[in-house]
């Protein structure tokens, strides 16, 4: 069976406010609709993908999306599903299912069981959770009437459907305000059939939404602890170079890059939690292009490599092993500027420093070590 997708992301988020609609919003560093279109283009059972609203905003928000496969939306969400569906109808699917770009975090199981029902034979499929609350009408805050909940659901999406029935149904039922896909094959008497959704798949509807969707996926993702160490010899005519700081000293470290020994440790371990080599694989010395390069852009990659993989860094320790310089007057300095490379905030942040008591390398001053720690919190 050949099931396409439809993201609807055509709304203009009135209830959630701000500059850009709320789709467009980051949650963990990653915009909504471009978790909601990931969702449904790395599932197995998805053969199409179609995303429904702004074509410029979308097609930068979900880079690797095929532009061609973005349609502008209508003025209400009943249209930009109507659009959607017209979308695919020159070379329809078999069913198809129409999800909120709103709703960021679909875990894989609502899509299978949504998809599950279609294939057994279903017409219109809903995943949906029992209400649990006592309900109350009420107006003017004072109630009016206990409404039962016996018998009450809350619907989510994606909504799967046979998509020549909710084609159909859709142009039939057309220009008015249908809030779910799911009323639309009502209103054409079809029979829609509830499968269970999930608490997570919750719909970004207020600002107080992100937060909430913040805390669930955190508890999704799992910590990766990484490690790094390095070390650089001390050399002649070349500035200090400390967690991306300038260190005044009549010694600098040599290197084929500025050398900045903290910095490197801390990819290191950045690239550690990843699973994704070291600093040397990702920038070898034999490259030109990395000859005294600002280790800056080593930190930014390894932060970039964890936001495409859906992760998050959730704090950086860091200790520089030397006799000199001291490094207690640099070290809010260094935390800031580390915070801003990485983009989190300096409180996630430690830089701290020891002697050797004057044993080995370091305790001779010829050179500097760094180790470092971090926890990356991945999918
Ligand atoms: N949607 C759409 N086209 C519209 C209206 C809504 O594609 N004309 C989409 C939204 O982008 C969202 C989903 O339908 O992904 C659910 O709608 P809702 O949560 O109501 O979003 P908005 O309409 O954007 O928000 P609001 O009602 O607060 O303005
Ligand atoms: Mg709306």
């Amino acid at each position: 069976m050949r099931i396409a997708a439809v993201i609807l992301a055509a709304g203009s988020g009135t209830r959630f406010g701000g500059a850009r609609p709320k789709q467009f919003a980051e949650l963990a560093g990653t915009p909504i609709v471009t978790r909601a279109a990931e969702a449904f283009r790395s599932h197995r059972r998805i053969d199409h993908v179609t995303l429904v609203g702004p074509v410029e905003g979308l097609a930068a928000a979900c880079p690797g999306f095929p532009k061609e496969g973005i349609v502008p939306g209508g003025s209400t969400r009943q249209d930009s599903a109507r659009v959607g569906l017209e979308a695919l109808a020159a070379d329809p699917p078999d069913a198809v299912l129409i999800h909120d770009a709103a709703r960021p975090l679909v875990p894989a199981r609502v899509i299978d069981a949504v998809c599950d029902a279609l294939i057994a034979g279903a017409e219109a499929v809903l995943p949906a959770l029992p209400v649990t609350d006592t309900l109350k009408r009420a107006a003017d805050g004072t109630v009016t009437e206990t409404i039962p909940r016996e018998g009450l659901w809350r619907v989510q999406t994606p909504q799967g459907f046979r998509f020549d029935l909710i084609l159909a149904a859709h142009r039939a039922v057309a220009g008015q305000s249908l809030t779910d896909d799911g009323a639309v094959a009502e209103a054409m008497g079809m029979r829609v059939r509830l499968v269970p959704g999930a608490e997570e798949n919750l719909k970004v509807t207020t600002p107080d939404d992100l937060p909430r969707a913040e805390a669930l996926l955190g508890a999704r993702l799992t910590p990766r602890v990484g490690t790094g160490f390095d070390v650089h010899r001390f050399a002649p005519g070349r500035a200090l170079m400390l967690c991306g700081i300038r260190v005044p000293h009549p010694l600098g470290l040599a290197g084929h890059s500025d050398a900045d020994v903290g910095i490197h440790a801390l990819c290191d371990a950045i690239y550690g939690a990843l699973a994704e080599g070291d600093i040397g694989t990702q920038f070898p010395p034999s490259d030109d292009a990395w000859k005294d390069a600002d280790s800056a852009l080593f930190l930014q990659h390894a932060c970039r490599r964890v936001a495409v993989r859906g992760g998050r860094i959730a704090h950086a320790d860091v200790t520089l092993i030397c006799e000199r310089p001291r490094i207690a007057p640099h070290a809010a300095a260094m935390r800031e500027r580390l915070a801003a490379l990485m983009g989190i905030a300096p409180t996630a942040v430690s830089v701290k420093a020891t002697t050797t008591e004057g044993l080995g390398f370091a305790g001779r001053s010829e050179g500097i070590a760094a180790q470092a720690a971090v926890t990356v919190l991945l999918p």
